[in-house]
């Protein structure tokens, strides 16, 4: 009996050891399965406070007076500027001056990644050969969120094959004026449509994880009421309550921050007077704690200078509110010596910059961008391919938007003389706008694509003859007349615009083509509505094609029938510009064309 109770406590006692053998000695996580926040919190303890400030610095590549600078001053991150490309605007010459750049930052001493950020905003649209998509104001007029994402996957391995994984998009300003220099950045006037494609967009950037092999950081901007301005002026003043803003403004964040979005830039504009970059109650009460934001918060491009005070009082105000890095984007010298100064005088916790640096380090790693920091180039060779150019091509042919149709449309591709007329018939750069190969965009052949005019040479059959004439003039003869007119590119304030009237240039060509008295269909490639009051008599049919890209052929596609017009409005049209501001729920609502509206064959 004795030995069998002997035996019993021995059997009993192993049993107890060998499970808390299991727990003592394999720890759930050993060390290499420590949790992302251990991860993090175990470099972060490793750094000096000149490495936290350095990680919180992003500077344009064009501003490093010395390359060596990225480690002397541990730069977290750079950026490119609309335009700011390498010498050699290639794919492969983006990805060999990014992995020049990341071959630096992970030589310091704690081998921390750099993150690279471009406005990749309709494509990767810096870079020659790159496929440039239709700019938000079509996109949003697919109502197509499953063709958005996958317009943002073939983005995000554009971006990827260039050494970049880091995107200032989607913009989600919802443009309640179309007045605003940037309203062709934004998907509509309405929060249903900016919830609708935002979350498709970050989904199609960064996928549903962030360490997925095509994914690239996405970054919902500008926060937060951009598009509100009085007057649609570019950087200006939203005035309105809380509940208005929460209402119009916040859900499209609301949608991106579900969608997982990494990264947020905050707005140049103000709120009832007060610059968005110094508001705490919004960038951090309510973005990240009510709202749960993980991500990180970028600054515009040198918005810290419009703050109140010195250099250093803007950036404790920006960096208390709850900006984590600051695109500084040049003098960063100066940024980083007036930080350590804030820190050193305790008008900048060390709290705030160990969230802050927690923040970016968590957006580093989740890329992956620790394990595999340079270029993967079996996404350089993609850029610009036709399998992408497809696609491009059906977001082109669903983003139009039929506005009317005396039954010319659509054309028969076996006509025998078909006339085209207009500045943006043959236009690559006008059909792509602004942010597109320099920041303001610019008419003429920037890129490679196809112009709307070339489309119809495709299009139509072998004995057809097509002739051009950018002024309209010798229509006489001919069986039909395609007019392609609108606006020539420009990006964010220089947009900015008290009359959208249709330019005295293009209402000749419409005069001219009219002498000749035979159907004209109206294509309108420009960023937003434009005042066609005066030209409805001149034309039989009218299409907004909005700011296409560089597939033209997606509207061809259209006119002559082998695609049906499925776009509808995001925007309402106003009759006059007397009627601007105007929204779909205004109370007094008589627009030309209303909100969703669009016709079809
Ligand atoms: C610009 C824009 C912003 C862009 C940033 C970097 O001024 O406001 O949309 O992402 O600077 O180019």
């Amino acid at each position: 009996m004795k030995r069998l109770i002997i035996f019993l406590i021995v059997i009993v006692g192993f049993v107890i050891l060998s499970c808390s053998k299991t727990k003592n000695d394999n720890p759930t996580q050993d060390d290499n399965t420590q949790t992302l926040d251990q991860k993090v919190d175990a470099l972060v303890a490793q750094m000096t406070l000149e490495e936290k400030v350095g990680q919180m610095t992003q500077v344009d590549r064009s501003a490093l007076q010395n390359i060596d600078d990225i480690k002397n001053y541990f730069l977290g991150s750079l950026l490119s500027g609309g335009g700011s490309a390498p010498s050699e605007n290639s794919p492969a010459g983006w990805a060999d001056m990014c992995d020049s750049y990341q071959n630096i930052a992970i030589k310091t001493r704690l081998k921390i990644p750099l993150i690279y950020g471009i406005d990749a905003v309709h494509g990767n649209n810096n870079v020659k050969g790159a496929v440039i998509f239709p700019h938000n104001i079509g996109m949003g007029c697919t109502w197509d969120a499953a063709l958005a994402q996958k317009a943002a996957e073939t983005t995000a391995e554009e971006v990827l094959g260039t050494g970049i994984n880091w995107t200032f998009s989607p913009c989600i300003a919802v443009s309640r004026d179309i007045r605003w220099g940037r309203t062709y950045e934004s998907f509509g006037e309405t929060p249903e449509i900016q919830q609708i494609m935002s979350q498709a967009e970050v989904l199609g950037y960064q996928g549903t994880d962030l360490s997925n092999a095509g994914s690239i950081l996405a970054c919902a901007k500008h926060y937060v009421g951009d598009g509100g301005t009085t007057g649609g002026k570019d950087q200006g003043n939203t005035i309105c309550d809380e509940a208005t803003l929460r209402a119009i403004h916040l859900p499209g964040y609301i949608s991106t921050i579900k969608a997982g979005v990494g990264s947020i830039m905050v707005s140049y504009s103000s709120w009832n007077g007060v610059k968005l970059s110094s508001i705490k109650y919004l960038l951090t009460d309510v973005l990240k704690t009510e709202l749960g934001f993980s991500g990180f918060l970028v600054s515009d491009w040198g918005a810290l200078y419009q703050l109140p005070g010195d250099f250093k009082a803007q950036i404790a105000s920006a960096v208390n509110a709850g900006i984590d890095m600051v695109m500084v984007p040049t003098d960063y010298k100066t940024f980083i010596a007036s930080l350590l100064a804030d820190v050193q005088t305790g008008a900048v916790s060390m709290d705030r910059i160990n969230d802050a640096v927690k923040r970016i380090l968590k957006i580093k790693m989740k890329l992956g961008l620790f394990d595999h920091p340079l270029a993967n180039r079996t996404y350089t060779a993609k850029v610009g391919s036709s399998a992408h150019r497809e696609i491009a091509r059906e977001c082109v042919r669903e983003s139009l938007v039929l506005l009317k149709n005396n039954k010319v449309l659509p054309l028969a591709k076996n006509l025998s003389k078909i006339f085209v007329a207009g500045s943006n018939a043959d236009d690559i750069g006008n059909q792509c706008g602004g942010w597109t190969i320099s920041w303001q965009g610019s008419s003429g052949n920037i890129t490679a694509g196809t112009t709307i005019l070339q489309g119809i040479k495709n299009a139509v059959s072998s004995s057809t003859q097509v002739t051009y004439s950018k002024d309209g003039t010798g229509a006489g003869g001919y069986d039909a007349a395609i007019v392609v007119i609108g606006e020539t590119p420009y990006a964010e304030g220089n947009g900015d615009r008290t009359d959208l009237s249709i330019s005295a240039q293009d209402y000749q060509t419409l005069v001219n083509v009219k002498y000749a008295n035979i159907p004209t269909v109206v294509i309108l490639v420009s960023g937003r509505p434009m005042i066609i009051s005066n030209i409805l008599d001149k034309s039989d049919a009218i299409l907004a094609a909005w700011l296409p890209g560089t597939e033209g052929e997606g509207v061809s596609d259209v006119i002559f029938g082998d695609y049906k017009p499925v776009g509808k409005l995001t925007h309402s049209w106003p009759k006059d510009m007397s009627q601007l501001p105007l929204n779909y729920g205004d109370q007094i609502y008589d627009p030309l064309f209303p909100y969703k509206y669009g016709l079809t064959y």
